[in-house]
């Protein structure tokens, strides 16, 4: 029921929360498990404010009642979590420079070609970490292939871009890095060229078939399984064993394993970062 200058009461009742749910699961297969009522009201009032709806309840009534794509695309970027920054998870990156990189440029040398995939990218912090570390090592010159794919069309955009605000090069970019591959747009900080071309970008989403991608020689997917349920979670994990190479290796979060999920990774440990190798 729209209202005119109300401001939203947002409550909501069982039915249209398990709606939600469902609604967000079958969208980008995030599991609002237990009590996430806060979660929603946080994520969606911004959407009842805009829409002068009243409450929850209200939204999913629209939501079922409306074929409207950008209302249905709008629920779901809010319910996605975006979080990330440069250098996320700064001991798997000293691995990849010290250890895992210089290992497979051996490995390469006689076709001076490597593949990455940043897969659930976000912003683009994460593969743009990767090529800066790469131009680091002196592989300008090598044929580099980085893929960036994410749910969120919006943050496929934006990390096309390239274009970062003070808060975002504040968070474990190096200052070093800053001066060398960004330059000061008015209140932003842009990305140069010469990084900003080293990756492509796509929306997908990581439950869809991945049999048209790769092989690659390292697959970032980070911080996004934790979302998911098991037998989603299972499933990825096949699926993103088929993209890489035979020796090649999947970067997890901190708090992410293939344990019980995907026991045909053998897991390496370089110094406190764990590698996941395939077979
Ligand atoms: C917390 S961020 C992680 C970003 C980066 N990998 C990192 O570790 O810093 C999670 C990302 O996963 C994306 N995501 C959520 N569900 C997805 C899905 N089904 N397929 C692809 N990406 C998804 C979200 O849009 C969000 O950008």
């Amino acid at each position: 029921m729209p209202l005119s200058n109300a401001p939203a009461a947002v409550g909501i009742n069982p039915e249209s929360y398990r709606f939600l749910q469902d609604y967000v699961y079958r969208e980008s297969g995030i599991v609002l498990d237990g009590d996430k009522q806060y979660l929603l009201e946080a994520r969606l009032t911004p959407i009842l404010r805009q829409r002068q709806l009243a409450s929850l309840n209200d939204l999913c009534a629209l939501l079922q009642a409306t074929a409207e794509a950008p209302l249905k695309r709008q629920v779901v970027e809010a319910m996605t979590t975006h979080e990330t920054f440069f250098f996320r998870e700064a001991a798997q990156f000293d691995a990849l420079r010290t250890t895992v990189l210089p290992e497979l440029i051996q490995l390469h040398q006689d076709t001076q070609k490597l593949a990455f995939w940043s897969a659930a990218s976000s912003f683009g912090q994460e593969a743009y970490t990767l090529a800066m570390l790469l131009l680091e090592m002196g592989l300008g010159g090598w044929k580099i292939q980085i893929l960036g794919t994410d749910l969120s069309t919006q943050a496929v955009e934006r990390a096309r871009a390239g274009k970062y605000l003070q808060i975002e090069v504040n968070r474990g970019l190096p200052a070093a890095y800053l001066v060398k591959y960004f330059t000061r747009v008015g209140l932003d900080w842009q990305l140069k060229d010469e990084v900003r071309k080293m990756v492509r970008y796509e929306a997908m989403d990581l439950r869809q078939s991945m049999r048209t991608l790769g092989p690659f020689d390292i697959v970032f997917c980070r911080n996004v399984l934790i979302y998911f349920d098991i037998e989603s979670k299972k499933k990825i994990l096949t699926e993103l064993r088929g993209t890489l190479f035979r020796g090649g290796y999947l970067l997890l979060g901190g708090s992410e394993t293939t344990l019980n999920l995907a026991n045909e990774f053998e897991r390496k440990m370089f110094g406190p970062a764990a590698f996941y190798r395939a077979p």
